[in-house]
């Protein structure tokens, strides 16, 4: 096994798009300083999207210019159309990411448009964010169910995954929106994907709805995936996913990455802080075990 994985900490903004009360763009570059000094290298800073769809992602463009400087820090950020690329190019995002779905009825509710019409918006997408030489993130959601439709056929991931890809998307992340599946179902995905794209241009972003993500990270991980989105302190969800809990908590992936002798590069005593950080903040209570542990001992 190689040695190395990678985290993309998605707390900043699949966290913090789903909480009650919307941080301000201040607290918002704490939070992310706090997981670059934690060791973190790739961090989605938020997302240039509708303030009235998803207002705590308002003002990204204040938290992307508070955000110490860094060449070996990615700061990424969502974008789902021309207008948020234009406006994530000149706040300075050092990579964008674009989403869509391998369920219509998902799409619908959460982009507004079908799974052909959201891949033919990202065409210009690209075109711009290559003409800088910014890296383009691709997310498929709904990789393993959807809340709307129920069953999504694995063809149909694999088609829209291997789109992204001919798009010019350098990674795609598999997102389980709803924290559906179990390892079984993972495996199966990724050997469907392998078929069509090569598994290192490949990253999971497992929801943890029915506590079965460290799971299936570890399905993903024995299945040959290096790169895990996670939730510092588990925050998050997706607003147009009724009932979806966080994403799988930073610390729990730190924790079992580092016992299984992989190098994540991250600081556990700085993560679980940064986490309290944020939960302060909110209100709220930490959802990572080993954050609770952690406070604890
Ligand atoms: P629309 O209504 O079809 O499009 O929305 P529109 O062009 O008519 O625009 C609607 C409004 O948005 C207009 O303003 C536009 O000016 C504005 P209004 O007239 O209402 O004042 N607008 C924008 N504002 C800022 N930045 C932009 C932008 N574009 C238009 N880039 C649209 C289409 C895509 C804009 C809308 O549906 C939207 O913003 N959706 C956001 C969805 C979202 O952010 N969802 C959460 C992230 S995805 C996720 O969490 C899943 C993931 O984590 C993986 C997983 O877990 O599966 C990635
Ligand atoms: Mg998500």
């Amino acid at each position: 096994m190689n040695d190395a994985v990678r985290l993309v900490e998605v707390g900043a903004r699949d966290g913090l798009q789903n909480e009650a009360r919307t941080l301000a763009p201040a607290v918002r570059a704490e939070l992310i300083g706090r997981l670059v000094e934690a060791g973190l290298r790739h961090i989605e800073a938020g997302a240039f999207v509708s303030p009235r769809w998803v207002p705590q992602m308002a003002d990204t463009d204040q938290v992307l210019a508070r955000l110490p400087k860094r060449a070996d820090v990615t700061y990424s950020v969502l974008v789902p159309n021309e207008r948020g690329v234009t406006a994530a190019l000149a706040a300075g995002a050092s990579e964008v990411a674009v989403f869509t779905a391998a369920s219509e009825a998902f799409n619908q509710r959460n982009i507004n448009c079908s799974i052909a019409e959201s891949l033919a918006r990202f065409e210009p997408v690209l075109q711009q964010a290559k003409a800088q030489s910014v890296p383009v993130r691709g997310y498929v959601s709904c990789v393993l169910g959807c809340p709307y439709q129920g069953h999504v056929p694995v063809e149909q991931v694999v088609r829209t995954a291997s789109a992204l890809a001919r798009l010019g998307c350098h990674e795609i992340s598999l997102g389980d929106t709803i924290g559906a599946g179990v390892p079984s179902a993972v495996r199966e995905l990724l050997a469907a994907c392998a078929t069509a794209l090569p598994l290192e241009r490949l990253a999971v972003h497992f929801h943890d709805t029915r506590g079965m993500a460290v799971a299936n990270c570890l399905a993903a991980l024995e299945q040959g995936v290096r790169v895990f989105d996670s939730s510092v302190s588990g925050l998050g969800g997706c607003p147009y996913s009724p009932g979806a809990t966080g994403n799988v908590a930073s610390e729990e992936l730190v924790y079992l990455f580092e016992g299984l002798g992989l190098n994540t590069g991250v600081d556990l005593d700085r993560l679980v802080a940064a986490g309290a950080f944020v939960d302060g903040h909110l209100g709220r209570a930490t959802q990572s075990r080993v954050a609770r542990a952690h406070h604890a001992n």
